[in-house]
């Protein structure tokens, strides 16, 4: 049996020889697998971009193409390696002899709550989600996130009642869900940790008072004169108002404000 055949035939565990081929006036093509089936695709390409040029179209699983909406989770295996990995599809590069599938959702237990009528007790988390204590400080979790998040001691800072902590620790995840995948403790990190932000940003942060004063005065409208002259405006002039616009400076103190407070 020829390279080739074997790739064809090959599972990831049979470690089969991987070819790669170069088409005159084009980017080298590599072989991967996309469900179980053999496709050439060029090697710059992420997970991605390599499924639609084998001729996949995304109708769900795909969002915002730059690493920020989690819709994309993808598990893969790599030829002759046994451990199942997993990353965003469009961020990951595809690799020779990579086997691909796609994760369209991945079920995990959300509980059901009014956050109006949570105080910001960490009881409220345990009652929520008590399968918190299964947490066995494997750290799978942490290894899966594509986005770095240190999910086990995110984990660790809610068991020990530290909500700020754990709404921290997780600011940058984007509920991929990735990590839950990985968990032999059956826990919903990233629900988990959203309720501790929601939790977080509603009762323990400070009100942001400028916030408050600026949804008062949309709501008085109060910016819907300077919006109808905007509407009106032509797209020379629209250009002109965005290029001589006053910008905020760095590091501005609390009590900046804009030369022309015409519509302030
Ligand atoms: S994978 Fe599950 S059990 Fe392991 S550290 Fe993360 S939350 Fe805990
Ligand atoms: S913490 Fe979990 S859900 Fe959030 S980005 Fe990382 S793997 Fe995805
Ligand atoms: S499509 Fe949004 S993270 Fe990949």
């Amino acid at each position: 049996m020829s390279a080739a055949e074997e790739l064809r035939e090959g599972s990831p565990t049979e470690a089969p020889a991987v070819e790669a081929r170069t088409t005159p006036g084009s980017a080298r093509l590599i072989p991967v697998f996309v469900m179980g089936k053999r496709y050439e695709v060029p090697e710059t390409l992420t997970i991605m971009k390599a499924m639609e040029y084998a001729g996949f179209k995304f109708i769900r699983g795909c969002g915002c193409r730059g690493g920020i909406c989690g819709a994309c989770a993808t598990v893969y295996r790599k030829a002759g390696d046994y451990r199942l990995r997993v990353g965003l599809a469009c961020q990951t590069v595809v690799e020779p002899g990579m086997y691909l599938t796609q994760i369209p959702f991945y079920p995990a237990n959300r509980a059901a709550f009014d956050l109006s009528e949570l105080s910001a007790k960490p009881e409220e988390i345990f009652k929520l989600y008590p399968e918190l204590f299964r947490c066995i400080a494997c750290n799978l979790c942490t290894k899966a996130c594509p986005m770095d998040v240190e999910m086990m001691d995110v984990m660790s800072a809610l068991k020990q009642g530290d909500i700020a902590k754990a709404a921290s620790l997780s600011f940058s995840c984007i509920q991929c869900g990735l990590c839950a995948s990985r968990c032999m403790g059956e826990l919903p990190q990233y629900h988990i940790a959203q309720l501790a932000r929601r939790i977080y940003g509603s009762r323990i942060v400070p009100r942001a008072t400028h916030l408050v004063e600026a949804a008062a005065a949309n709501r008085e409208s109060r910016y819907d004169r300077y919006l109808k002259e905007l509407m009106k405006a032509d797209e020379e002039e629209l250009r002109r108002e965005y290029q001589e616009r006053e910008i905020e400076p760095d590091m501005a103190g609390e009590d900046w404000v804009p030369k022309d407070t015409r519509y302030l």
